[in-house]
């Protein structure tokens, strides 16, 4: 008997373990702590950090941190080994809800990145919108690739990224009453200088910053007119006991980094976000704004971006106007002049808006990719908003890539020649301390940066299209024009320019700014050639 029933018990217990009932259901995996995955993709390598908890019922919980932002980890469940939850993907503004699969093997964690990456509107020439793919000049970025991410427990690399936000516990931050602040008198012309994010994304310190302000003067660029330096993303530590922002290890001392910067003869910006996390997933000011551009101003600083993001979570397009204003007002209670950069993405109609909340700039469409289509697209987006640009008041049409190897020299003096005629900030985004001999032609040339400065600050405008040919036209002090022809198509273009199709007089003087050359008087036109994706970038001038 003993030896029957052997074999039936060990095969019903053998049974049990496999189909456990439900009131002895096991329980579910143990995932909290913190993930690390890394991927390569078309913006280099991004690191995702699932800050994970999770319980025997198999909630999860927690975020995902990423280059994309952070973002709060919703309806997350595990199920045997299989996980899932969701995520709202924040992209300039645009919220996405996103659900996530995933698996646990053994000590890792087998996650789809599909899930996890941006999804860019139409028209957006960033990694994964849409553009012909592939590297090489003229060619749209290539998409982001999707696949299995694996994630093991660990520490992120030391990037000083912010932990999870519970959005729902924040207390709310009171938005002022709508009015109109006066002008700061600041930015006269298009504000130049230079800027962190293009080429070194969040991966910034004080070092890298002090080589950069050498750089601007030891090439001439200071003195040609590149005065701010300007640390975007990623600068940010933590808060101490008084909600004072620190700046991370990377960083060891602002004011004497301000010090150093204004002894150089330059002057020195910062960055941050209405909400309480910037777009890198960093530490914002939202809760923080009278505190914040205290700090700013006790250290120095003399120019602030304000990035959106995180603050889409919190409030909507219509809030905008009360959210820049509020920290538009702590700006101006410290007493310090700080040039005030608005970075919305061009929602909302900043262009109504930005002056009164002390702006003097205002980001008008989505980042800057370096390549044709990103670059070609962002400036076109300024046309419709030329009359909102005077002096004190640009339209801003994103940082320059000129130099960062993306686009031929050709299209970097299309892309520095639009800039001019589009009255847009030259904030330059390469390193400026390795500049070869044609990103320094550009850079440079001093006749093109004197579009841009001109003093009238009119905002230029495409007035003509004409096949692969669009022609901008800026009206400069002094009787003068500048003309931009610029050849969209991928072979060169001959062009027979009429200043009466312009409406334009006739006989004007004409200079050639990539040339430098005279040009004489012409009668009636500008007879040329443009190569693919050149420009030919005149100073026009009428009279004697
Ligand atoms: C946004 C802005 C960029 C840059 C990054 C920093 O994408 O548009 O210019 O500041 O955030 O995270």
């Amino acid at each position: 008997m003993r030896t029957l029933l052997r074999p039936i018990v060990a095969v019903l217990l053998a049974a049990m373990t496999l189909i456990a009932p439900p009131w002895v259901a096991a329980a579910a995996p143990d995932v909290t702590g913190t993930w690390v995955a890394r991927m390569n993709s078309p913006l280099g390598e991004i690191e995702f950090v699932f800050r994970l908890n999770s319980d025997a019922n198999g909630h999860l919980g927690g975020s995902v941190n990423s280059l994309f932002g952070d973002a709060p980890i919703l309806e997350g469940r595990i199920n045997g080994d299989d996980i899932e939850f969701s995520i709202d993907m924040d992209l300039f503004g645009n919220i996405q809800r996103r659900t996530i699969k995933g698996r646990i093997a053994g000590d890792e964690l087998q996650i789809e990145s599909a899930g996890l990456l941006p999804t860019p509107p139409p028209g957006m020439a960033i990694p994964g919108g849409p553009g012909p793919g592939g590297p090489g000049p003229g060619a749209g970025p290539p998409p982001f690739v999707p696949g299995t991410l694996t994630a093991r427990r660990g520490t992120p690399t030391p990037s000083y990224r912010a932990g999870p936000v519970d959005y729902e516990a924040l207390p709310k931050v009171e938005l002022p009453a709508l009015k109109a602040l006066p002008s700061n008198k600041l930015a006269r012309t298009p504000p130049m200088g230079w800027n962190s994010w293009n080429k070194f994304r969040t991966h910034i310190d004080d070092k890298t910053v002090r080589g950069i302000a050498d750089a601007l003067v030891e090439s001439g660029l200071r003195d040609a007119g590149y005065l701010y330096v300007n640390i975007d993303d990623g600068w940010q530590g933590t808060r101490d006991g008084n909600g004072v922002l620190q700046p991370n290890p990377n960083f060891p001392d602002m004011k004497a980094l301000a010090d150093y910067v204004h002894s150089k003869g330059l002057k020195l910006g910062i960055y941050s976000s209405p909400g309480p996390r910037t777009c890198g997933g960093f530490e914002g000011s939202y809760g923080h704004e009278e505190t914040d551009a205290r700090t700013w101003a006790k250290w120095g600083i003399d120019y602030l971006k304000y990035d959106w993001c995180s603050a889409s979570r919190l409030w909507k397009d219509e809030d905008m106007r009360a959210v820049y204003q509020r920290m538009g007002e702590a700006i101006r209670a410290t007493g310090r002049h700080m040039v005030y950069s608005l970075c919305q993405y061009g929602r909302a109609g900043v262009e109504s808006w930005g002056p009164l909340v002390g702006g003097n700039l205002w980001r008008t469409t989505f980042d800057i990719f370096d390549n044709w289509p990103s670059m070609t697209r962002n400036v076109s987006a300024q046309e419709a908003l030329a009359g909102s640009a005077a002096p004190g008041r640009w339209n801003d049409p994103d940082m320059l890539e000129i130099g960062n190897g993306g686009m031929t020299t050709t299209e970097y003096r299309t892309h520095f020649s639009l800039w001019a005629i589009a009255a847009a900030p030259l904030i330059a985004g390469n390193d400026v301390r390795a500049l070869d001999a044609d990103t320094r032609d550009i850079l440079l040339n001093k006749e093109v940066i004197a579009v841009n400065q001109d003093r009238l600050g009119k905002q230029g405008r495409r007035v003509m299209q004409q096949g692969d040919i669009d022609i901008w036209l800026r009206n400069l002090s002094g009787r003068a024009y500048a003309l931009a022809v610029v050849n969209r198509g991928n072979a060169e273009v001959e062009v027979n320019i009429k200043w009466a199709d312009l409406t334009l007089p006739a006989n004007l003087r004409a200079r050639d700014l990539w040339l430098h050359r005279d040009l004489g008087r012409l009668a009636e036109g500008y007879p040329g050639r443009v190569p693919a994706h050149g420009v030919v970038l005149l100073r026009l001038t009428a009279g004697k």
